[in-house]
């Protein structure tokens, strides 16, 4: 059964000439099954987007709720990601996602970590851009000093650079070469993978917007000009991440909520990989 649900969320434009959608639903730590109802579940609620990974092992999942004839495949902005142990041919892994999302390409793929070899294997995510088998390409968990390393060498700038970010980690100086270079930056773990959510300070600004706080963190990062992908396998949390286009933080309560950075990060750190 097809739900016509309205898209939710606007677009932003990518530095190939595709668009985004803003809002994409994030998939790490769940199963194949757990997976196939959230994503059909944030379908419903108007997302357009969906955020997984080779090394999720949910693709397949993922795939079936794509397939549920809900929305249309072209509807949908689908991404993934090369593992760390699959660069030695990023071709055969994307294949292998895609066969597991039976989908013929998807709209982003993205190198995972920045691994050694990654300006080898970001050549060859321009191939296989070329090739049609992903739409855009970009990378994930790169730093500044990542990103000068690849823009040094490549022919074609990443799309986006998936990373870290939230008011407790406020990489101003990464996203201000990102904006300069024409990087659209994906916030992962905008709800600080639950850990801050009851923040007393966030709370006091969640109550004058009278939205939750998970609301407020989504709503500062699509203020900020990012793309970002709350996860929850929960369908009202997916729902109400989603309600987060209707009302606006004002500057006073966005400098507030700037003011949080403390380098607080909830996954792993990249500075340090070679
Ligand atoms: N590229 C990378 O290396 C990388 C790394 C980390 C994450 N990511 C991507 O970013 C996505 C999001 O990051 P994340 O999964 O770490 O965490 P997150 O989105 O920051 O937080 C998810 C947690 O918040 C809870 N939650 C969701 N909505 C809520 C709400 N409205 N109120 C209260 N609690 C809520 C979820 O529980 P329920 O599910 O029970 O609702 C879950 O425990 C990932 O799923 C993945 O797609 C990428």
């Amino acid at each position: 059964m097809r739900y016509f649900t309205m898209a939710v969320s606007p677009m932003i434009g990518l530095n190939d000439g595709h668009g985004i959608p803003v809002l994409g639903l994030g998939t790490w730590q769940m199963s194949s099954k757990a997976a196939e109802a959230a994503v059909g579940w944030a379908l419903e609620a108007g997302y357009r987007h969906v955020d997984t990974a080779a090394i999720y092992g949910n693709e397949e999942g993922v795939g079936r709720a794509l397939r549920s004839g809900k929305v249309a495949r072209e509807e949908v902005f689908v991404a993934t990601k090369l593992w760390n142990a699959d660069h030695k041919s990023p071709r055969d892994a994307l294949l292998a996602s895609l066969r597991r999302l039976q989908l013929d390409y998807v709209d982003l793929y993205l190198i995972h970590f920045p691994v050694p070899q990654r300006v080898r294997s970001w050549k060859a995510l321009e191939a296989l851009q070329a090739e049609g088998l992903c739409r855009s390409i970009g990378v994930s968990n790169f730093t500044v000093r990542h990103l000068e390393g690849l823009f040094g060498d490549c022919s074609v700038v990443p799309a986006v650079n998936q990373v870290e970010l939230h008011p407790f980690l406020y990489q101003r100086g990464l996203l201000e070469l990102c904006r300069k270079k024409g990087v659209v930056v994906e916030a992962y773990s905008p709800l600080t993978h639950g850990q801050r959510l009851d923040d007393a300070r966030l709370a006091e600004v969640a109550s004058r917007c009278g939205k939750s706080p998970a609301q407020v963190l989504i709503r500062w990062c699509v203020q900020k000009g990012m793309v970002v992908l709350p996860k929850s396998a929960n369908k009202e949390r997916i729902a109400e991440n989603a309600d987060v286009f209707g009302f606006r933080i004002n500057e006073g309560d966005m400098a507030f909520l700037d003011s949080l950075d403390e380098g607080f990060r909830t996954c792993w750190n990249p500075t340090d990989a070679p």
